[in-house]
């Protein structure tokens, strides 16, 4: 990375880490998790469609407070969680106790050169990093995530939409996916709908 670009992207994860930090400072939950239908359903989809079984190692990007977070590590034997925001992730630390959390930047965490993931999940949290200013690291992020599959490993992605010109933006994630060489093997829009936003769920799988 050029040093601009570098300084392109700390300033944009200083402004997110700054964003979420207060977002998350206002009130606990304040994605509603634990009371809206809509989140529950989203989480229980998610969950089918990383498969029937036991899972060894998994990446959860964009964890926020560990709802999603505390269901891998039931079926995970390790589960790394990954965050910008220290607020969230001081309330994931006590929903999930069993996790790994880190708190990071995707844009420039890597995990350790060892580590290889039977999935990765990637919740309602692209769209933060896909900035003005940061296409070219943007772009690189698909190659790199996909690189930390093993071999079978799924990746998954859960975005919610509200218009046409929403719902194809989120596809153009799982379109950098494919162009990563990673394999398609199910998309859906669960049934469950908050004020208008649902959500594009596309399963990969690196061949
Ligand atoms: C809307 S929440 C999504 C929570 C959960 N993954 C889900 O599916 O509902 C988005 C989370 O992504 C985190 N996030 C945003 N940009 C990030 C970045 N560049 N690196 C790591 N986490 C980031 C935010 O702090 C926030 O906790």
């Amino acid at each position: 990375m050029s040093v601009w670009s570098e300084l392109r992207v700390s300033w944009q994860a200083f402004k997110t880490r700054r964003k979420m930090n207060r977002q998350f400072g206002r009130r606990e939950d304040p994605f509603s998790y634990a009371t809206t239908p809509y989140e529950a359903a989203r989480l229980d989809a998610m969950d089918a469609a990383l498969g029937p079984g036991r899972l060894e190692e998994v990446l959860e990007v964009g964890c926020a407070e560990g709802h999603f977070t505390e269901r891998l590590t039931r079926r995970a034997r390790r589960v790394t969680a990954l965050d910008i925001s220290t607020v969230a992730l001081a309330r994931a630390l006590k929903r999930a106790p069993g996790a790994v959390f880190v708190a990071a930047d995707l844009m420039t965490w890597a995990p350790r050169p060892e580590a290889a993931y039977d999935a990765i999940v990637l919740g309602d949290v692209l769209y933060y990093l896909d900035r003005p200013g940061v296409g070219a690291e943007f772009a690189a992020l698909f190659p790199r995530l996909a690189s930390w599959l093993k071999p079978g490993g799924r990746l998954l992605l859960a975005h919610g939409f509200s218009s046409d010109k929403e719902l194809a933006h989120r596809r153009s994630f799982r379109e950098r996916f494919e162009a990563a060489a990673l394999r398609l093997v199910s998309e859906t829009i669960p049934d469950a709908d908050r004020g208008g936003v649902r959500c594009l769920l596309s399963t990969l799988e690196k061949i």
